[in-house]
């Protein structure tokens, strides 16, 4: 199963680096799928570890996908890494093998430190929506602008019925990324 998480690496300079990521879950070994260009990658190939946080929180998924977040962390307890304050739950992952050949790469992680803050009460349908407008947001200079706007305008729908203030703040962090990549149309 892939789970969205915000996976945290160290950057060379000491501070956090926060990605929203789809990892592939497992209680023992979780496989992290960077694109080639991320600071996740060369952070992973550098340090060798991460924190891969559940989070109900959207605005932090949105600000991991398309700006540099700075949501307040504590160190983690087994890793040189981060994190989250506000995480409902998280697995400190140590590197066992990265392959780096295709696009995307493959980095396979053994979870070596868990911990849970607080319940994770459940997503609303604006968080679905939320997550979908995110991936889309991401891949915005990718995809054509006519197909971006269509779905956008279809998911805008969902957050306005069932959102609250995070998930319209989240909204509008997308829709203004969109609008920087693409334009008005
Ligand atoms: C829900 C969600 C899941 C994502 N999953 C991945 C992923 O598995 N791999 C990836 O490289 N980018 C993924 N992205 C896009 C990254 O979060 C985005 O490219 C980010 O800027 C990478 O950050 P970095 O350069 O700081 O590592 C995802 C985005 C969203 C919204």
């Amino acid at each position: 199963m892939i789970v969205e998480t915000v996976t945290t690496t160290i950057n060379p300079d000491g501070t956090v680096n926060c990605a929203a990521m789809g990892v592939e879950w497992g209680d023992e070994a979780i496989v992290i799928k960077p694109y080639r260009a991320t600071r996740t990658l060369r952070n992973l190939q550098r340090s060798g570890a991460a924190v891969v946080n559940v989070t109900d929180d959207i605005l932090l998924f949105t600000q991991a996908a398309l700006e540099d977040p700075h949501p307040p962390t504590r160190p983690a307890t087994v890793v040189d890494g981060a994190v989250l304050a506000d995480a409902c739950s998280w697995r400190e992952v140590a590197v066992d093998a990265i392959d780096a050949t295709g696009p995307r790469a493959r980095v396979t992680t053994r979870v070596v430190g868990r911990g849970t803050g607080h319940e994770f009460v459940g997503f609303s349908r604006a968080c679905g929506a939320v997550l979908e407008a995110s991936i889309l947001a991401s891949r915005a200079r990718r995809l054509p602008a006519y197909e971006i706007r269509a779905e956008l305008a279809r998911l805008a729908v969902v957050v306005d019925k069932t959102a609250g203030p995070r998930e319209r703040a989240a909204m509008d962090c997308v829709l203004t990324h969109v609008r920087t990549a693409i334009g008005d149309g």
